[in-house]
């Protein structure tokens, strides 16, 4: 097998399927047009109207290398070699056309005759009772009895979620040999250890599931496929975590020069510079793509991927913003094929300074609270860190529940989340029944903090009646936020402006604000 890079890997991929009829894809953005999921999770997200027979695309082979983010494992990532928040699934789809047999045959060939893997270490999972797959990889790959297993709904049937597209599936196993073995008599395909690595999933997408929980068939049979590209090439490159590929890997080492860390020293650190080296990564596509920090839903991910890191980087004794030090390396690795990243590097610079700054204010006063709060408690059995103390470090420290779980977990030291939660509807009561008079205190507020951060508008409305400008903030109902969207009502606060203000008993100017693509 030859080494070769992420990049290449990418590319040999998608010219394979394309030599197979496949139109290639461009990678669909990280927000997917679809109510059930928060973000593309995985390369048939984009294509689910396809599988369903809603609409009919005017090709029915396709290839992608897709970006997606998985949230369900947050804060495993870093502490193992293959959780991550953002990622690329390299994935081939067909709809009503190529079935079980090309499906199968075809990846095989990719895997053996491109890549080079050895087929000696390959083996196949199939699902319990799907003969037509047991067939194809037994009769028409040739791979023996003995390498092909059997398992049921709980590992070889993929759902999309808890409704849409799903099927039995395939998956393609990769020895890596007895040096990445957990050790244990049991360790054979299957194991979760990472010698019998799962490298590609092939799905058979022949069913609907239904909200109470039934499979409907789907008008064709259709594959969908998924196999990841930083796992791919950790094994192409022969290293063992997936942090040490050439997709990782300059991001790793500058995250050591920045903090001094040698990589492999200490857990810790280690953990630490892989945390930041992810989430770099993830904050930059997650804005590009259009998401804003924010407490709910996708802005609340975003948020806490930013705060996460900003925490592991305050413990490798980073005390000033440094995220952004690392997107010349992201652009440097990603920007080619994703072009998104370098026409919006200046929001991804404005969001992430702003939300860095925002929380570094109080990462060190937070930090202080929680570690005292944890030493208190330590030693003493059942104790568990206040609902209370909690609410404070989320709501005055701006600690994401999630970060404070995760803090106390690492000192063997619960939650008592409900009190969280209690707190939490007690603030939500305390601010409807004072709404009214909170939004008329709070305007005169908002506008003394922005005053207080970034100064005064400059007027020149005497000698100018257009001119070029910045926007410095932005404000809805009382709230400095980060975006306005088409149709929504707020403030905006210039660097200059020529609009004379209402005051002296006259009336303000009106005027249009114009910018690219907006008026
Ligand atoms: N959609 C399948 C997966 O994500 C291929 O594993």
């Amino acid at each position: 097998m030859h080494w070769r890079t992420g990049k290449e890997i990418r590319s040999l991929f998608i010219d394979f399927w394309i030599s197979k009829g496949s139109k290639h894809c461009p990678s669909f953005s990280l927000i997917p047009n679809d109510p059930t999921l928060l973000f593309t999770i995985a390369g048939m997200v984009p294509f689910k109207p396809y599988y369903l027979g809603i609409e009919q695309p005017d090709f029915t082979r396709a290839v992608t290398s897709q970006k997606c983010v998985r949230t369900n494992d947050i804060e495993n990532v870093g502490r193992t070699a293959r959780h991550h928040t953002f990622f690329e699934m390299l994935g081939n789809f067909s709809w009503g056309d190529y079935f079980k047999r090309e499906a199968i045959t075809w990846a095989w060939e990719f895997l053996t005759d491109v890549i080079g893997l050895e087929p000696e270490r390959l083996y196949a999972t199939i699902y319990k009772d799907d003969e037509e797959a047991y067939s194809v990889w037994r009769n028409e790959v040739g791979l023996p009895n003995e390498r092909i297993y059997r398992f049921d709904k709980d590992e070889n049937f993929w759902f999309m979620g808890n409704v849409g597209p799903c099927g039995p599936c395939s998956e393609i196993i990769y020895d890596q040999g007895p040096d990445f073995s957990c050790g244990k008599p049991t360790c054979a395909v299957g194991c979760s250890c990472d010698r019998y690595l799962e490298i590609w999933n092939l799905v058979f997408t022949q069913f609907d599931l239904q909200e109470d929980g039934s499979l409907k068939p789907l008008p064709k049979k259709n594959i969908d496929t998924g196999m990841g590209l930083e796992r791919l090439t950790s094994v192409v490159q022969r290293v063992r975590t997936d942090f040490e590929t050439d997709l990782f890997k300059p991001l790793i080492d500058h995250a050591c020069s920045m903090t001094g860390v040698t990589y492999g020293a200490s857990r810790s650190d280690d953990l630490a510079v892989r945390v930041i080296a992810d989430h770099v990564r993830s904050v930059a596509f997650m804005i590009a793509d259009g998401i804003l920090p924010s407490n709910e839903g996708r802005g609340y991910v975003l948020r806490r991927l930013i705060r996460r890191a900003a925490r592991y980087g305050k413990l490798l004794g980073l005390d000033r913003p440094f995220l952004l030090d690392f997107l010349p390396d992201v652009l440097q690795l990603m920007a080619d094929p994703y072009r998104e990243l370098v026409d919006n590097r200046p929001m991804i610079e404005q969001i992430v300074a702003m939300e860095e700054k925002r929380f570094g204010k109080t990462l060190q006063q937070g930090t202080e609270l929680i570690d005292q709060e944890i030493s208190s408690l330590k030693g003493q059995r059942g104790h568990e860190l206040s609902g209370a103390v909690a609410f404070e470090l989320y709501d005055t420290y701006g600690f994401p529940l999630e970060l404070t779980k995760e803090i106390c977990a690492e000192n063997d030291v619960d939650i008592d989340e409900k009190g969280f939660q209690e707190e939490m509807e007690k603030q939500r009561e305390r601010a409807r029944a004072s709404s009214k008079q909170i939004s008329s205190e709070m305007k005169g507020d908002v506008y003394s903090l922005i005053a207080a951060d970034i100064g005064l508008t400059a007027f020149e409305g005497y000698t100018l009646s257009e001119q070029e400008t910045e926007v410095q903030a932005l404000i809805k109902d009382g709230q400095q936020i980060h975006t306005l969207s088409a149709g929504e009502r707020g403030e905006v606060v210039l660097k200059a402006t020529p609009f004379y203000a209402e005051r002296g008993g006259q009336i303000g100017d009106q005027g249009f604000l114009i910018a690219p693509g907006m008026k």
